[in-house]
């Protein structure tokens, strides 16, 4: 793959490493797999969320009156999971981002075209004010980018800006960061691993398998 964009994260750190070697490992029960998901997770969204806007707020510690930078009451944040396997994400990110909206995305992906087919849209309409609020799109395998692609075109539709969408996955393909960074160049992608390449059935190699089934141990 040519040189990533500037907006473009793949973290690297021995945790997620590790992390990551227990989650692709086809032998890893349900639970361990849960586990390791969530270490990671924590990492990406501390990520995603580095810019958040913060103020300052006095606060009286058992010894004295200190400044301390807190969330911005004022601040506009959606956390969108796709459906699944996103919800994974979302537990850790509602647990960090307790202030937050959740906008649930639903879609499942049609297995001969491989193009996702919506089921759910929890938000017609953005309540928040469109040129402020900031999104992260929720969806640990960035594959085909097709779900991608639609999910943040379905956001600007609404009125948000592009620069203020972010996708975080756990597993990219190169394939789906060009879709993704070729339509829209100001998303920002945060991942922490950028795979090979996908096969015929829209799979990440070497991947994990269906992010899905190993959450929600439906592995038939
Ligand atoms: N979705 C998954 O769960 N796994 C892949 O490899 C690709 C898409």
């Amino acid at each position: 793959m040519e040189t990533l964009a500037k907006n473009i994260v793949i973290l690297n750190h021995p945790i997620i490493s590790q992390n990551l070697s227990i989650i692709r490992n086809k032998n890893t029960d349900c639970e361990r797999f849960k586990n390791a998901l969530r270490r990671i997770t924590y990492s990406l969204i501390y990520e995603a969320t580095k810019d958040l806007p913060m103020v300052k707020k006095e606060i009286e510690t058992p010894l004295e009156t200190t400044v301390c930078d807190v969330f911005d009451d004022e601040a506009q944040l959606i956390i969108a999971p796709i459906l699944r396997a996103g919800m994974i994400f979302c537990e850790v990110a509602q647990d960090l981002l307790p202030f937050a909206n959740v906008h649930h995305i639903g879609m499942y992906r049609d297995e001969e075209t491989l193009e996702p087919v919506w089921y759910y849209d929890k938000r017609k309409e953005i309540k928040e004010d469109k040129q402020k609020v900031k999104v992260i799109i929720l969806d640990p395998m960035l594959a085909t980018g097709n779900s991608a692609v639609d999910s943040i075109k379905n956001f600007i539709s609404k009125g948000v800006l592009e620069e203020n969408i972010v996708f975080m996955s756990l597993i990219s393909s190169p394939e789906g960061i060009k879709k993704v960074n070729t339509r829209f160049p100001k998303v920002k992608i945060i991942t922490s691993a950028l795979d090979r390449a996908l096969n015929s059935k829209g799979y990440i190699l070497p991947g994990l398998g269906d992010a899905g089934d190993r959450i929600y141990n439906t592995i038939d």
